[in-house]
């Protein structure tokens, strides 16, 4: 069916040595597709990670093209500057967001490829319309605002759903992420269920080995995405 379909392994380092992120970074490079970089911004999640200046600076230090994560109220205006300080993908929440296809737009415009993320109680069909014109949809498989969470099953249905809307695009296809308690136990079933885009925080991060964590993160993906 669609087994050459790229699979992507994000590490994020929520959960990683803040004090330390360059060497953080480079622990995972050589293994890992992009690095997913949380911002929030403590009004959209109850938790506050990077202001823009300091966000800017990691950009810069890593050897990973960036997946920035806004979880920010009022994303329209800030969402672009990500993007003009060099991320390689600069995602959005649709429930934060005004004006979306502005954003989309603002977003593309600036360099960045567009993610549009959505929250454990938002569903697919308010973001549908929007599918052919970004190059990530991001199904959180937690409520956003903290590392080390238990997966959500409950949200594969949404992740099915997604697949099937995206499989039957004409044009390019979106990659399907799912953030949040992906581990060599929730792994399987995210894929299965048509992600092929997997965040990982905790399960990198406090791995005594990180790279072998995510080579056999990719493996298992790999072998139940079809
Ligand atoms: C949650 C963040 C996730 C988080 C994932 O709000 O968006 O990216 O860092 O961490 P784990 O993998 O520990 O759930
Ligand atoms: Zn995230």
């Amino acid at each position: 069916m669609n087994k050459s379909a790229q699979i992507f392994i994000n590490p994020s380092i929520l959960n990683a040595n803040f004090d330390d992120l360059e060497n953080e970074i480079s622990k995972v490079a050589a293994v890992s597709d992009f690095l997913h970089l949380d911002i929030m911004d403590n009004k959209f999640v109850p938790n506050f990670t990077f202001a823009f200046e300091r966000a800017v600076e990691i950009i810069k230090i890593s050897k990973l093209p960036v997946d920035a994560h806004l979880m920010i109220e009022n994303p329209d205006s800030i969402a672009p500057r990500y993007a003009h300080a060099g991320c390689a993908s600069v995602t959005f929440h649709y429930e934060a967001a005004k004006s979306v296809g502005q954003t989309i737009n603002d977003i593309r415009s600036n360099g960045a490829k567009v993610g549009i993320a959505i929250k454990p109680g938002t569903d697919f069909s308010k973001v549908e319309d929007f599918i052919a014109d970004i190059d990530m949809l991001v199904v959180m498989t937690v409520e956003p605002g903290f590392g080390g969470q238990a997966f959500m099953s409950q949200q594969m249905p949404k992740v099915r759903q997604a697949r099937e809307w995206i499989n039957s695009l004409n044009g390019a296809k979106p990659i399907l992420q799912v953030d949040g308690g992906i581990s060599e136990i929730t792994i399987e079933e995210a894929a299965e269920s048509g992600a092929n885009c997997f965040v990982a925080g905790s399960a990198v991060y406090k791995s005594n080995n990180p790279v072998a964590t995510i080579e056999k993160l990719r493996e298992l993906a790999k072998a139940r995405f079809f």
